[in-house]
């Protein structure tokens, strides 16, 4: 049928057209005098992005996962032990990255549907006294499950541990949407890609190191680095500084990216975070109060403002809602992924959203469901989705004015 296609998958996003226009660039030189005048204000707008004064930021023309193994392979050498919790699709990826360069990791298993135990990675690195573990990778919002953890407890549980291991935190679904504060939680290596809450299509793998990672580049650099080229920090520190690649950029991608820092830094930070709060608390009204349903994150301190991962009751198949809401109703919803494939469906609440952008997926969802013989109740997720959109909407604008 005819119409806007509605996007709910957890990345990627709607592009504002703002943003799709400011990418229709003719093509220039990339090495020419006038270029650092786009390429220098990114670095600046992605500090502010990630929170951060002394952090470096960097730009790679590769998505999430390059970023993923930008900040491995920098920072750690051959063999270097890893401690990391694994209870998503996401977080077993990063993990199978992780070996796949020869990192020893070491992972604790979580049951999905929670997310990282900050006491479970107290007592490993308490028990490590001899500082073999290098680094901490936890994912923030694990966009399999919809769960999102708790960093800055991680940090403290770091600190608390008296452990010098670096934190990396993927926060490829988080970022730019739910609060991130690389200098206030000690985050050694934030990971984020440009499809999600930037708004833009894949293609930047985007990522931000501390001064420690940058000194443990070093001397990984000296001691059985790991092997790097693409993604070598030094020939982008290199030509960075200046305003420059060691390769050639993206220009539409750039030029996407400095109109998605102004997008959403013109709504500001900690509004577009209590958006994603609003918008999220209306979907899970509907999932819990109105179908009756369960999600899989496994209580509230899980649950992700980016997306909700649906259980469909026993008997059914969550693929089927996904093809049906498809092809009948021109949505798109995520599907489960390695465990819990077939078990749940997502609605992905993240960027260039709106309640009633929202009521749309629910309502989407709440008709794929029935059609396939799910039996919930007709217009209960949209009612139940529009009461808290009417009750939690001063508290959203109060927040928003703040
Ligand atoms: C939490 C998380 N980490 C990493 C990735 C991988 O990112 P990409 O697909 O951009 O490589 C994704 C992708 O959805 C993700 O959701």
């Amino acid at each position: 049928m005819p119409g806007r296609h509605f996007l709910h998958i957890p990345g990627p996003t709607n592009i504002p057209d703002r943003i799709l226009n400011a990418m229709r660039v003719a093509m220039e030189d990339h090495r020419s005098a006038a270029f650092p005048d786009l390429a220098l204000p990114l670095f600046d707008g992605l500090k502010k992005l990630f929170k951060t004064s002394s952090g470096t930021p960097f730009i790679f023309p590769a998505t999430g996962t390059g970023a993923w193994e930008a900040v491995l392979v920098n920072t750690l050498s051959a063999g270097d032990r890893v401690l990391s919790p694994r209870f998503g699709q996401f977080s077993h990826l990063w993990i199978d990255l992780a070996r796949r360069h020869g990192l020893d990791v070491v992972i604790q298993q979580e049951a999905w549907g929670t997310g990282a135990a900050p006491e479970h990675i107290h007592d490993a690195l308490k028990a490590d006294t001899a500082h073999a573990i290098k680094a901490v990778m936890v994912v923030q919002n694990e966009t399999a499950t919809g769960v999102t953890s708790d960093i800055a407890a991680v940090r403290r549980a770091i600190d608390t541990a008296s452990h010098p291991a670096m934190l990396f935190v993927d926060g490829v679904s988080s970022i730019g949407s739910i609060d991130f504060r690389m200098d206030e939680w000690g985050v050694d290596g934030a990971i984020t890609g440009s499809q999600k809450g930037l708004m833009l299509p894949a293609g930047l793998g985007l990522c931000c190191v501390s001064v420690k990672a940058l000194e443990a580049q070093k001397n990984a650099r000296a001691n059985n680095p790991l092997r790097r080229c693409f993604f070598d920090f030094d020939d982008m520190l290199k030509t960075n500084k200046d305003g420059y690649f060691p390769y050639t950029p993206s220009l539409p991608m750039l030029y996407g990216l400095r109109e998605a820092l102004a997008v959403l830094f013109e709504e500001g930070l900690e509004r577009v975070f209590a958006r994603h709060h609003f918008l999220a608390g209306g979907v899970r009204a509907a999932v819990l109060d109105g179908w009756g349903l369960q999600l899989c994150a496994q209580a509230p301190k899980w649950y992700s403002d980016t997306v909700s991962a649906v259980m469909v009751p026993d008997g059914f198949n969550g693929g089927d809602v996904i093809k049906r809401a498809f092809t009948r109703y021109n949505l798109a919803l995520g599907a489960g992924l390695s465990e819990v494939a077939g078990k749940l469906f997502r609605i992905g609440h993240l960027g260039d959203l709106n309640e009633l952008m929202c009521l749309g997926a629910i309502t989407g969802s709440e008709m794929a469901m029935r059609d396939i013989g799910i039996d919930v109740e007709p217009g209960s997720g949209a009612a139940a989705a529009e009461e808290f959109y009417r009750k939690a909407d001063a508290q959203y604008m109060a927040k928003a004015a703040a």
